[in-house]
């Protein structure tokens, strides 16, 4: 899964459109009974400014956040409840039809860490280990082994642009690629 972004805009809605996509069905997390047990963990990969706390907000915003997602880089991680939707109980009986529903986001950035040591200290395994939890991760190559061996992978790079303002600059356009590894 291959996206352009050039705006704000349409980082929203190629976040948006990646929700939709882990929330009805990736087989990411499903057992083989088809039960979901463990959370479902995103890392965003890409250089400083390209956008990965945009990319996090916008999934907060589209969860029904209400509150400021600021960049976790100093607090290291931050948890967000997530507001219940109606039918979601029986959204939730009928997940295989209709999707998992969260009850929390976590919004983590490893840049700061110096290694996977600190990230258990923050109650890392409990946490990827609820499957009621969505897990965003910036910089997870710093913390590669604490990473679960399935999840998923959003990369993000500033594209140079034909004219006007330099690559690297906010403006700039994105591209973003998204995979899922197993
Ligand atoms: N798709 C986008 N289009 C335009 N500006 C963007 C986009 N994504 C991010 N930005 C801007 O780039 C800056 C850095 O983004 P940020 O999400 O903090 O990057 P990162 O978390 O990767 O360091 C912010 O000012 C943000 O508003
Ligand atoms: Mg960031």
């Amino acid at each position: 899964m291959n996206h352009i972004s050039k705006s704000s805009e349409d980082t929203e809605k190629i976040a948006k459109e990646f929700l939709d996509k882990i929330t009805n069905g990736f087989p990411l997390t499903r057992g083989t009974k088809g039960v979901v047990s463990r959370a479902c963990v995103v890392g965003l990969t890409g250089d400083l400014g390209t956008g990965k706390t945009t990319f996090t907000q916008f999934v907060a915003k589209s969860l029904g956040v209400k509150t400021k997602v600021n960049s976790p880089t100093f607090v290291i991680m931050k948890r967000y409840s997530l507001p219940l939707r109606r039918g979601s109980a029986r959204r939730a009986r009928g997940f295989k039809k209709v999707g998992r529903k969260f009850k929390n986001l976590f919004h983590i950035d490893a840049y700061r860490l110096k290694n996977e040591k600190e990230l258990f200290h923050l109650g890392w395994e409990e946490i990827i280990s609820n499957p009621e939890n969505l897990v965003f991760i910036e910089w997870p190559e710093l913390v590669a082994k604490a990473m679960p061996k399935k999840h998923y992978k959003i990369s993000i790079k500033h594209l140079p642009r034909r004219s006007g303002a330099k690559a690297g600059t906010k403006e700039g356009h994105r591209k973003f690629g998204i995979k899922f590894s197993s």
